[in-house]
């Protein structure tokens, strides 16, 4: 494939050596590494175009606004959204998700509402619902891991999902398991009973473009460095009737249209949620970043097949290692895959792994609720990129074998 040689030479990163030993990097789930193109683009920005956004008249002013909403387009065409109005700028999927549970939730909820969210969440979709839950009375309820194959337990929504479900929020991939939730069901389902549907699509959009028009959620969130752009910059999606709804929960310049001394009217989307100054040369990179996958994804699928192909062998290789268990391990997945060694500490593996080059991540991935559900303080976690090969997995699994025989003898 296209992917297993050139396209490496497109990260410069992946010249280090970590301990002398080529960096095999499989913690893209936390950070993906950027391409040459969009450390670049971000360059010739700054030197060559920057200056405010929406503000001026002036040339470098309106180069800079064409720049951002270039992005803006790009980022509509990834996630599927049917208008750029509906593309709202955050700092990142947390912010992207706080800003639905302050601005739309916690104006409307009340005593007796419920918010169904799932055991296997990452914090930045668990703890805006359970800080809205303690503020507006209402009930957070959560999906239960079905016990056998540690995915999701859909059958619990039977009882779970009920008249007075306002609100569910699910991860489209878990960011712990890989696990791909079936979406398109809960939010059939959700709608039914008159929820509104929040989707985490950090872990999906790296693999694959998100389609959120006919998945039919209400609002998906994303982050731009989990697909290879980078920090500080991430968005949110909404239905343009949703986002009419959201109170914003950030005043300042750029979203008004008339301020008084005594009153202020908000701007038209996307501006009404976006105030002050963006994060404007990380947005541009990020348009760079979705041009770099699109091209990638030129024959539609191509992106995910990799990431399962990979996926695939290496979860098949963990299932040989002695003591090694593999959590989810039937799962439909993408690009994530979590496992522990008998009872030898995760963060002791992922030491070992870093003297042979190995980058993994090692901990409670942020989703300490599913850890407790796991009875597990933790596990090391591989995710997987657009740079990363069969080789990569053989050089991780050989590097489990040299911690294994140091730790287990
Ligand atoms: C599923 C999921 N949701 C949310 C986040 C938070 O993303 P960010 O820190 O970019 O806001 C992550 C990051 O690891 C994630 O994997």
């Amino acid at each position: 494939m296209y992917w297993d040689k050139r396209l490496r030479s497109d990260f410069p990163l992946l010249e280090r050596k970590i301990e002398g030993k080529p960096l095999v990097y499989l913690d893209s789930g936390a950070s993906a590494l950027r391409p040459k193109v969009v450390v670049d683009a971000m360059v010739n920005y700054e030197y060559h175009h920057h200056a405010n956004v929406h503000r001026g008249v002036h040339t470098l002013s309106q180069e800079a606004t064409e720049a951002y909403e270039q992005s803006r387009l790009l980022l509509q065409r990834w996630l599927g959204a049917e208008h750029p109005e509906e593309i709202i700028f955050t700092s990142g999927t947390t912010e992207a998700i706080n800003l639905i549970a302050v601005g739309w939730a916690a104006p409307r909820l009340q005593p007796g509402d419920e918010i169904v969210v799932s055991v296997m969440e990452h914090h930045s979709n668990f703890l805006p619902w359970q800080r809205v839950a303690q503020q507006t009375g209402a009930l957070l309820k959560i999906i239960p891991l079905c016990a056998e194959t540690e995915t999701l337990d859909v059958s619990a929504l039977d009882t779970l999902l009920t008249k007075k479900t306002r609100l569910v929020s699910l991860a489209h991939v878990s960011n712990v398991l890989g696990s791909v939730q079936p979406l398109a069901d809960v939010i059939q389902r959700a709608h039914d009973v008159g929820a509104v549907v929040v989707v985490d699509g950090a872990q999906w959009v790296p693999h694959n473009p998100a389609c959120v028009a006919e998945l039919g959620c209400d609002f998906y969130a994303v982050s731009a460095h989990k697909m290879y752009g980078p920090t500080g910059v991430g968005a949110l999606y909404g239905k343009l009737e949703r986002l009419e709804e959201i109170e914003p929960f950030l005043v300042g310049g750029g979203m008004v249209e008339e301020v008084s001394e005594t009153g202020a009217t908000w701007a038209a989307l996307p501006a009404r949620l976006e105030a002050g100054t963006p994060p404007i040369a990380a947005a541009v990179g990020w348009g760079t970043a979705v041009q770099y996958l699109e091209r990638l994804e030129q024959e539609p699928g191509r992106l995910l097949a990799h990431s399962k192909d990979l996926i695939t062998y290496a979860v098949a290789q963990l299932q040989n290692i002695p003591g090694l268990r593999v959590y989810a391990a039937e799962a439909e997945r993408v690009g994530v895959v979590s496992f522990n060694l008998q009872d030898v500490h995760p963060y002791d593996l992922g030491q070992l792994l870093d003297m042979e080059g190995v980058a993994i991540r090692t901990g409670h991935h942020c989703a300490q609720v599913l850890m407790k559900s796991l009875r597990v303080p933790g596990t090391a976690r591989a995710s997987f990129g657009v740079y990363n090969t069969r080789e990569d997995v053989d050089a991780f699994v050989e590097a489990i074998d040299v911690a294994r025989s140091m730790l287990l003898g």
